[in-house]
């Protein structure tokens, strides 16, 4: 977050503009410090803003399953409440890393594509959710509920980035087994109607588990639930080398080109406690996360650039951090990273 908001802060001096940062607690410090994972303050001083810039939540000493207030609480409840449905995961393979990964080059290098995952709705907040006893028996349920318009509006936000990209949107669904995904591919089909520019194919999930690992390129963009994106963007991260590579933007809406977006930002990946505060952290994802943050919610598309670029150039300089270099490669740390992020931008 460190690194994200010094460049954030960079961006400002080089192109002359002026960013108001607050800061606001959310997930298990935000536990500690008030007793809630989304303290009503957070929440308002976020509504109050263009665009949110979130840390990673998740601490172990929360993991008790006895625990009823838990930091990932939190980060669910703003997404809630935001109405923040469409979490637009971005997969691009760089040339540099191509070789640091443990795939064929030949089969990932080249590979763009774009995670549509549904985030409001699904398995993480249909009712039923409980837990009870019966006489024999403890039992538990979760819910993938969907309506026909959940579903509408984040396939239409698929179509509508397949047109800007290269006109291929996959609808993932698990529509053998659930009646869910049955009513999924079906409005899918629907909305295709008004977008015959691009072509729509479906896909089983467990068959999309193994082709965004065997066929990496045919991806263009992908829509899906919000469980099943979860999962699929963790897997798909691997083929850019780390988890610590992944930005994501959360919106409510879908993104008009040149227009300004409420939007929350965040890394995919987590807290990652182990390396925390050892500034061995790649501070990449969240400062790729500032450039869709410019992008979407700032309408900075200049800007933007010049972060995915200074990133990039970043990388072919050859600079490392641990997670996609290995600890005994002189990696260089996240402060470092950040710094050098930075003196790209100023060029
Ligand atoms: C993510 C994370 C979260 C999720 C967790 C921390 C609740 O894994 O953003 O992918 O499951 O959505
Ligand atoms: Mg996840």
């Amino acid at each position: 977050m460190a690194q994200g908001a010094l460049v954030l802060k960079a961006v400002g001096q080089i192109y002359g503009h002026t960013f108001e940062l607050e800061n606001a607690l959310i997930g298990g410090i935000a536990i500690d410090k008030t007793g809630s994972s989304l303290p009503e303050e957070t929440l308002k001083l976020a509504k109050a803003s263009d665009a949110v810039l979130l840390g990673a939540v998740g601490d172990p000493k929360f993991d008790d399953p006895k625990i009823k207030e838990r930091p990932e609480n939190g980060l669910l409840a703003i997404r809630k409440e935001l109405n923040l449905f469409a979490n637009l995961r971005p997969v691009k393979v760089y040339d540099e890393l191509v070789d640091g990964t443990v795939f064929k080059p030949e089969v990932i290098r080249g590979a763009d594509f774009i995670f549509v995952r549904e985030l409001t709705g699904g398995l993480y907040f249909g009712r039923p959710k409980k837990r009870w006893e019966t006489a024999t028996m403890r039992k538990s349920v979760d819910s993938m509920c969907y309506n026909d318009r959940e579903i509408g509006r984040i396939v239409r936000i698929g179509f509508e980035l397949a047109r800007s990209r290269r006109k291929k949107l996959t609808s993932v669904d698990k529509a053998n087994v659930l009646e869910s995904s049955r009513l999924w591919r079906q409005v899918a089909v629907e909305v295709a109607r008004d977008y015959p520019d691009v072509t729509l194919e479906h896909m089983l999930v467990d068959t999309c588990a193994m082709r965004i690992l065997l066929t990496p390129r045919d991806f263009d963009v992908l829509v899906t639930e919000n469980t099943f994106g979860d999962i699929l963007t963790d897997e798909a991260s691997m083929l850019a080398g780390s988890m610590g590579m992944l930005a994501s933007a959360s919106l409510s809406g879908i993104p008009q080109p040149g227009a300004r977006t409420f939007g929350l930002y965040e890394p995919i990946h987590g807290s990652a406690p182990d390396i925390a505060g050892k500034d061995v952290a790649n501070p990449i994802a969240t400062i790729l996360s500032v450039a869709m943050l410019l992008h979407f919610s700032l309408g900075l598309e200049r800007e933007a650039a010049a972060v995915e670029k200074a990133v990039s150039s970043v990388l072919k300089a050859g600079h490392r951090t641990r997670d996609i270099i290995g600890a005994s490669n002189n990696p260089v740390g996240t402060s470092e990273m950040g710094h050098l992020v930075i003196k790209a931008l100023e060029g």
